[in-house]
């Protein structure tokens, strides 16, 4: 670890990963390092040894809930959207090629006291009993005007300019009613709260289009898992790293990020000093640079089966908008199973999660417990969402923000590429780099 770095990486968290991989493939010498044993930091996923370690002081798991090795627990759910920029990254960089997706099998959401599965195909929608007769026809006018809206074609915009009119606006226009808005703006568009409404309408109609798109592709759920649950994702990356030389060191203290002048020059672990001129970390390794923006709620829960009413399904997304709780943010729950290799068969995992409103957060979680089933064991996680203060110009120290509430990797990418440009001065541009089968190819021909 004695030697010279261009970029010192700390945390192996996936935002950390993808950029120590994208920077390694640019020529730069990078160390990337984890107080952990395990990848992953904060979003890892952990085998029931480690879950007990982390939440109930090392006590082994009961024999009931089968064996460690058939658990992937992770600790911060979230899922890829089939289109979203997760998946461009993964394909750009053909860190696929390490990993294994699989579907999640379906998207519901609670309306009215009852779960009801968010329709994906015309078909269902048809059917589906989250709308009257009526409200359908206004809906369907809806959705046809969001899909063929486009920008920069003002005879697409029915005198509606998204990029000033305000959703709420949007919305009175096609006279919806609010379980139907509250439906659009949180199981489909995914926002956790309703300040959406005042903002302009563009923003809103992304979200749904990336939802629908993503839905249309696989045809189930907008939503993939890598198998062997979410570490598998930073672990990819690192692979990634490794093959363009950069150096990974997991159960690693870090004892003190060292400067001079005011900049970075280094990173101390015991007596060994790694010098460099760049460090990229997660909030935890720089917590003094770094401010709450809010705090989450977890439950991870080991169920004793599927989720009841949602035809047994194997994993899904559930949505509570918070206007049907009489909340200002949504819960959310996350439920994969051992279709993805995450848990032992006869069980399923679920995460219940929503932004801290309160000070007991347990209660405000207590509507999605409600619909979990028969409950094995359950583990509270209650976090500190973390933003740096600073953008790293200054001292070269580059800090990602925590996790946040939402169901998916969206602004984790956008965390990447706003790190990214901060880091290189330059836009993130993916480029796509040979395939498994291209490189094959090419190592034939040279032989
Ligand atoms: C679970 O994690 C512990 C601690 O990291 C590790 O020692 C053990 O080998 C793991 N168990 C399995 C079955 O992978």
């Amino acid at each position: 670890m004695d030697e010279q770095y261009d970029v010192v990486v700390m945390g192996t968290g996936l935002t950390e990963c993808i950029l120590s991989g994208l920077l390694s493939i640019e020529g730069k010498k990078v160390l990337h390092l984890d107080r952990n044993d395990y990848y992953g930091g904060e979003s890892a996923s952990l085998n029931l040894t480690q879950l007990y370690r982390q939440f109930r002081d090392g006590a082994s798991p009961p024999a009931e809930l089968g064996r460690d090795r058939d658990y992937n627990v992770d600790l911060i759910p979230k899922f890829m959207m089939a289109n979203g920029e997760l998946v461009k990254i993964l394909t750009h960089t053909d860190v696929t090629r390490y990993l294994e997706f699989k579907q999640i099998a379906g998207s519901y959401v609670y309306r009215d006291g009852k779960i009801a599965k968010v329709p994906a195909t015309e078909m269902e929608a048809v059917n589906s009993p989250l709308m009257g007769l009526l409200e359908k026809r206004r809906a369907k006018k809806f959705f046809e005007f969001v899909q063929t809206y486009k920008q920069d074609d003002p005879s697409t915009h029915e005198g509606m300019d998204a990029a000033v009119t305000s959703m709420d606006a949007v919305y009175k226009h096609f006279g919806l009613e609010p379980g139907t808005i509250d439906f659009i703006g949180h199981a489909l568009a995914l926002h956790l709260e309703d300040s959406y409404l005042s903002r302009p309408a563009l923003e809103t109609f992304e979200r749904i289009t990336l939802y629908m798109s993503s839905m249309a592709r696989w045809g189930k759920s907008p939503y993939l898992y890598p198998r062997y649950g979410l570490s598998e994702l930073p672990q990819g990356f690192a692979r990634l790293s490794a093959i363009y030389g950069g150096t990974y060191m997991l159960d690693k203290k870090v004892d003190e990020i060292v400067y001079e002048n005011g900049k970075v020059v280094g990173v101390r672990s015991g007596e060994e000093v790694a010098k460099c001129t760049q460090v990229i970390c997660d909030p935890s390794y720089a917590s003094e640079k770094t401010r709450k923006a809010h705090r989450v709620i977890r439950a991870i829960c080991v169920l004793k089966g599927p989720i009841p009413n949602t035809e047994d399904v194997d994993s899904l997304q559930l949505i509570i908008p918070q206007n049907q709780v009489n909340r200002k943010n949504d819960i959310y729950i996350a439920s994969v199973s051992s279709s993805h290799n995450v848990c032992e068969k006869n069980h399923q995992l679920a995460i219940v999660s929503t932004v801290i409103e309160t000070d007991k957060p347990e209660e405000e979680i207590a509507p999605g417990l409600a619909l979990l089933g028969p409950i094995a064991d359950k583990f509270i996680q209650i976090a500190d969402i973390c933003e740096p203060v600073q953008d790293g110009k200054e001292d070269n120290v580059f800090i990602s923000k925590s996790y946040d509430a939402t169901s998916h990797f969206e602004t984790v990418c956008d965390d990447v590429k706003d790190l990214y440009k901060r880091i290189t001065g330059n836009d993130l541009v993916l480029k796509q780099r040979p395939t498994q089968e291209e490189e094959q190819q090419e190592m034939t021909k040279e032989n």
